[in-house]
């Protein structure tokens, strides 16, 4: 039984003070009854301070990107082993504005990917198609291009299936980021499913392992139809993840 992962990508967004009462509001609502796992994903500057306001609750912290290099001369960018030194447990790859406004490949965020894992990360690989893309019908064509490249960074597919299994996949439509326009329950489950069936066909371990979060305008008023289907493992929130008690009702309805 894959367990629920409620993970808020606060992306560019927060000062100090905003984020002490986002953090403090999101622990005094907690209630460590529930199975969900929770995640929040801050801008690096905000990791750390994140993780020291978290201690002791169950909510984990994670990067919203990585470099897919080592430590080393190149200027501006973090590594996974410093996500990881400062207490980090995910970390996002490819999501879809770093894909469009910072141009990384399939290839550059397979490496992430890879790198993610080597330093300890449970990477979160984010895919997802454009409207474009929707309307001419190519979803799975691109959502398998995304997992493909993650699976031929390996050795073989049995090695990459492998590494897929332990991390975990965000379906989010890039029509549905930031928009409003959610995919209904029906759309998203359609690609969740199709996402499992593909995996299923390679291992099928794997495929029942790995969690698929839905993200791309979750809320509260929509997350119980969303959380209710069969292959949607959790989700990626982005703007209702900066208000506690957004966030907080969406934990509470995966409970
Ligand atoms: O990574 C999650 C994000 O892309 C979704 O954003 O604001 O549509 O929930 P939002």
């Amino acid at each position: 039984m894959r367990k629920t992962l409620i993970a808020g990508n606060w992306k560019m967004h927060g000062n100090l003070d905003s984020l002490e009462s986002l953090v403090s509001g999101i622990k005094g609502q907690l209630d460590n009854s529930w199975q969900c796992d929770i995640l929040v994903c801050p801008p690096f500057i905000h990791i750390d301070r994140t993780i020291q306001l978290t201690k002791g609750s169950k909510i984990a912290v994670g990067g919203q990107n990585l470099s897919e290099q080592d430590q080393g001369a190149f200027t501006g960018e973090i590594s996974g082993d410093m996500l990881k030194d400062i207490g980090s447990k995910y970390v996002l790859v490819g999501h879809s504005e770093r894909r469009s406004l910072y141009h990384e490949t399939n290839d550059l965020v397979a490496a992430k990917y890879a790198k993610a894992l080597e330093a300890g990360l449970t990477p979160v690989l984010c895919v997802g198609e454009t409207l474009e893309q929707r309307e001419s019908g190519t979803t799975m064509d691109v959502v398998k291009a995304q997992i493909d490249a993650v699976l031929s960074f390996y050795q073989d597919n049995a090695e990459g299936l492998e590494k897929l299994g332990q991390g975990v996949i965000a379906y989010e439509p890039v029509w549905a980021i930031g928009t409003g326009v959610t995919a209904s329950p029906e759309q998203a489950q359609d690609v969740h499913a199709s996402i499992r069936q593909y995996l299923s066909e390679m291992n099928e371990a794997v495929a029942d392992k790995v969690q698929i979060l839905y993200g791309g305008s979750m809320k509260a008023a929509n997350a119980e139809q969303l959380l209710a289907q069969k292959d949607i493992d959790g989700g990626l929130i982005g703007g209702a993840s900066l208000k506690a008690d957004e966030f907080i009702a969406i934990c509470k309805i995966a409970g």
